[in-house]
């Protein structure tokens, strides 16, 4: 008993040092409930029947808000509303670079999330598989910190991150989010666990989802929620990720075909288990493409019109996980209110980063254009 004890406090003592975090067991489901515990499957969280359970829709973009993409979320997002009249969402994974504070301010007041994707969003991917602890603390923990001053948002409103080129860096960055109070990661692809699709899940248990970007958590970590990247697939039957990394697709130009290719990876989720169904895309694919635009756009419009399915902003889905509910209690409750917050432009000046050759050379770019427009000016003025 006394050796049992002793061996106890010693375990602790390595526990805070930080030595070794315990190697995750298999999931018990009488010990994991919810609220806050949820072993890894594709169980329709609180034994709901699928046709009971909400459709959930999550549109996300990575990276920078600036003025050029600024237009595009306007012109897709803005003023949407789901069957049960509450504004349609849309997550952001925003990264430091590029990123005009003032819009995300904006997206932030019009109900948008706003998640992490890091500082630097460096180059080669490998930092992010390698990633220390100490590395991820600057890169997300500070983060955190870094978009609730910049864009004047509430930190608690940041909840969510997805680590860049979706390089997890095993239980390395669920430990600055533990730590760092961020409820869900939505990093980690999943393409054997599409159909019934994996919902999401906590980490004090062992994962069965599948590691396709390796490293991969595999200690026990309670706290953050894993949120899957339930994979599509393309005409050749391939997953992908990501809209914008699908392979074979419809020709770019072909909305019919688009459209159908799109509603046709939805239907796996909504004749299905009703996972979350994941449109994880870049702006530049939407933009860039018109045919493909319509065809996003004739999708929300569809869905946005189904009395079970609803577009929400991914911290909604993991908060209906932990309380989950029949459509028809969901429906009847109040929509989310974000309380707006004024946010003034300010000018920093030039500055630059180590980590990016390429955004240093922009920057020099911009401030010889800047030079040149404003030597035009002074010398007309003259
Ligand atoms: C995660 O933690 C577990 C348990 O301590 C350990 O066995 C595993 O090697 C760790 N993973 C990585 C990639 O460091
Ligand atoms: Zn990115």
């Amino acid at each position: 008993m006394k050796r049992l004890s002793v061996l106890c406090s010693l375990l602790l003592v390595a526990a805070a040092l930080g030595t070794e975090l315990p190697l995750a067991t298999p999931c018990d489901e009488e010990a994991c409930k919810l609220p806050d515990c949820r072993c890894s499957s594709t169980n329709i969280p609180g034994g709901l029947r699928a046709r009971d359970t909400p459709q959930f829709v999550t549109v996300t973009f990575d990276d920078g808000i600036n003025v050029i993409n600024i237009e595009t979320y306007r012109e897709v997002l803005y003023g949407r509303s789901n069957s049960n009249r509450c504004p349609a969402g849309a997550t952001f994974y925003v990264s430091h670079e590029y990123t005009n504070y003032q819009l995300v301010n904006e997206l932030y007041n019009r109900g948008f999330e706003i998640a992490l994707h890091s500082i630097s969003h460096r180059t080669p991917q490998a930092f992010w598989a390698d990633a220390t602890y100490q590395n991820l603390v600057q890169e997300i923990g500070d983060q955190k910190r870094q978009m609730a001053h910049f864009a004047s948002i509430p930190a608690s409103a940041i909840k969510g991150v997805r680590i860049p080129f979706l390089q997890m860096s095993g239980n390395t960055s669920f430990q600055v989010m533990a730590d760092f109070d961020l409820l869900y990661d939505c990093t980690w692809p999943t393409t054997a666990l599409t159909n019934p699709g994996l919902w999401p899940y906590t980490l004090h248990h062992e994962s069965i989802q599948d590691c396709i970007i390796p490293p991969c958590p595999t200690a026990s970590i309670p706290g953050p929620w894993v949120l899957p990247m339930i994979s599509w697939r393309d005409l050749n039957n391939f997953p992908c990720s990501m809209v914008d990394g699908c392979f074979f697709t419809p020709d770019r130009t072909d909305e019919e075909g688009w459209f159908k290719f799109i509603l046709t990876n939805f239907e796996r989720h909504y004749l299905g288990n009703r996972a979350p169904f994941g449109f994880f895309v870049h702006e530049w694919f939407i933009s860039s493409n018109p045919a493909i635009k319509r065809a996003f756009v004739r999708f929300m419009d569809i869905i946005n019109n189904l009395n079970d399915v609803f577009m929400v902003n991914s911290a909604e889905v993991i908060d209906w996980v932990k309380n989950p509910v029949p459509i028809d209690r969901y429906r009847q409750q109040q929509c989310k209110f974000t309380m707006p917050s004024i946010c003034r432009p300010s000018f920093c000046g030039p500055l630059t980063g180590t980590h990016n050759q390429a955004s240093e050379d922009i920057l020099f770019v911009l401030l010889i254009l800047l030079l040149a427009v404003y030597g035009r000016i002074s010398w007309k003025s003259t």
